[in-house]
């Protein structure tokens, strides 16, 4: 049987296929009750093992508007995961028979990860703890392209939370990817995780520049704004100074709001959140910028700004139905996108020795370790870097071994480019390398 497609992460789908899915949403919001037979007799099963309101009843409403069926876990803590049924098991029981596919919300980062790996249906990433939302990021994308016309070179604004919106850094991935230019302007204490930037400057040769934002108004309360462009060095050094980047003019502005169930210790901020507000929109950069939110929203958008023409948030949360029946209709085989999948998938290797040495008590390999072999990518090999294959963070050790030689080296030897990925073994300390009866290479 082949095994079926997922969404687990935004760089599940070519951009050619995000275009695709957006024509196909531009006919399902042209007709939404025109399709409702796109999908009879299949059947979708909402697992929320958090809070939803608009990406659950949005896939539900996509998937009765194709003319499927819904089953709906919308308390999973109440499910017999109270009883101490794994993620792993439910997916296969769900899978086996219940449903034709399956959109998950979990808060341990990964999980979507892990729920791809035993499901017989396609998975559907609706949130993993801080980690991605990647149908959130379909329709902010979807928005882009309705109220803009293209993605390409627009200069977004992510504002607020950025350390633990998800939203934002799916978001963030796939804007480097359209070739848009990102302005981080973090709620001070909040700003965009050094594993997101790290990737976006790996994967999409994103370079970070300072920003400057006096030009933002109000926004620019922050001092620790961050440029983000995908462009050449070669365009950027037509500029000037490029240290301290203008922002002249903004398309859009994407709000978040405080992600306070996912606060650690040390992240209570005394200082007042951000708040976007009528005179904030006066700033003459955002003269022509959209207003864009997740949503649920708090204090950070003031209501005085829902009637300005700018402010696109309640639009944005609607444009989820239509993008997500394409992308349904898709992972159930009922339509066929043009453009091929990515090419390059990441490669993954299992962690064969040691302790698991994934440093985030989120990520699922640490939260449902009973069913998971911790999987790590490689990102340099001098020195060694390599990423949790479930929650991205960088692996924290000091000393790498190889399981066949039974030496251990630093990371930064130029020996371990000989060692097979498959035989690394990650160690946190000297100590942990003897207990496993590895010595130390002769250098
Ligand atoms: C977001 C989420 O759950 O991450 N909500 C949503 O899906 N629209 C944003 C949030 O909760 O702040």
């Amino acid at each position: 049987m082949q095994s079926p497609r997922h969404l687990v992460s935004i760089d599940d789908l070519s951009l050619d296929e995000i275009r695709s899915l957006f024509e196909h949403a531009d006919h399902f919001a042209a007709d939404p009750r025109g399709f409702a037979d796109t999908c009879r007799g299949m059947i979708t099963a909402s697992l929320f093992y958090e809070a939803s309101t608009r990406t659950r009843l949005s896939f539900e409403s996509a998937m009765l508007r194709l003319g499927g069926g819904i089953l709906t876990a919308a308390e999973m803590r109440t499910s017999s995961a109270s009883k101490g049924e794994s993620l792993a098991d439910t997916v296969r029981v769900v899978g086996g028979g219940y449903a034709d596919a399956i959109v998950l919300r979990h808060s341990s980062e990964g999980a979507a990860q892990l729920a791809s790996e035993f499901s017989p249906v396609p998975v559907i990433n609706a949130g993993d703890g801080a980690h991605e939302h990647p149908t959130q990021t379909l329709c902010d994308l979807y928005n882009l392209h309705v109220e803009r016309g293209h993605i390409d070179g627009l200069e977004v604004v992510l504002a607020g939370d950025l350390k633990y919106s998800r939203t934002v850094h799916s978001f963030a991935y796939a804007l480097a990817r359209f070739n848009a230019n990102i302005i981080c302007v973090p709620q001070p204490g909040f700003e965009m995780p050094k594993y997101v930037l790290q990737r976006l400057s790996d994967e999409f040769g994103v370079e970070p520049l300072r920003a400057d934002v006096r030009k933002l108004g109000d926004l620019a309360g922050s001092s620790d704004a961050v440029y983000l462009t995908p462009q050449k060095p070669h365009q950027l050094s037509l500029f000037t100074d490029l240290s301290d980047w203008q922002v002249q003019s903004v398309d859009a502005v994407y709000m978040t709001r405080p992600q306070t169930e996912r606060f650690g210790e040390g992240d209570l901020s005394d200082t007042q959140y951000m708040r976007l507000e009528k005179r904030s929109m006066d700033a003459d950069s955002l003269r022509d910028a959209v207003v864009m939110h997740p949503l649920p929203r708090r204090d950070e958008i003031d209501s005085d700004i829902d009637n300005d023409p700018r402010s696109i948030y309640f639009k944005q949360a609607a444009r989820g139905v239509p993008i997500r029946m394409a992308l349904l209709a898709t992972l159930l085989g009922k339509i066929q996108l043009a453009g091929k999948p990515p090419k390059v998938q990441r490669q993954v290797w299992p962690v064969v020795a040691g302790s698991n040495p994934c440093p985030n008590p989120s990520c699922i390999s640490r939260t449902e370790p009973r069913h998971v072999t911790p999987k790590f990518t490689l990102r340099s090999r001098t020195p060694l870097v390599a990423h949790c294959a479930y929650c991205s963070r960088e692996l924290v050790f000091r000393f790498v071994g190889c399981s066949t030689s039974k030496h251990y080296h630093a990371p930064d030897s130029r020996e371990l480019q000989k060692v097979l990925p498959d035989h690394l073994v990650f160690l946190p300390d000297e100590g942990s390398a003897q207990a496993l009866a590895y010595s130390k290479a002769h250098a």
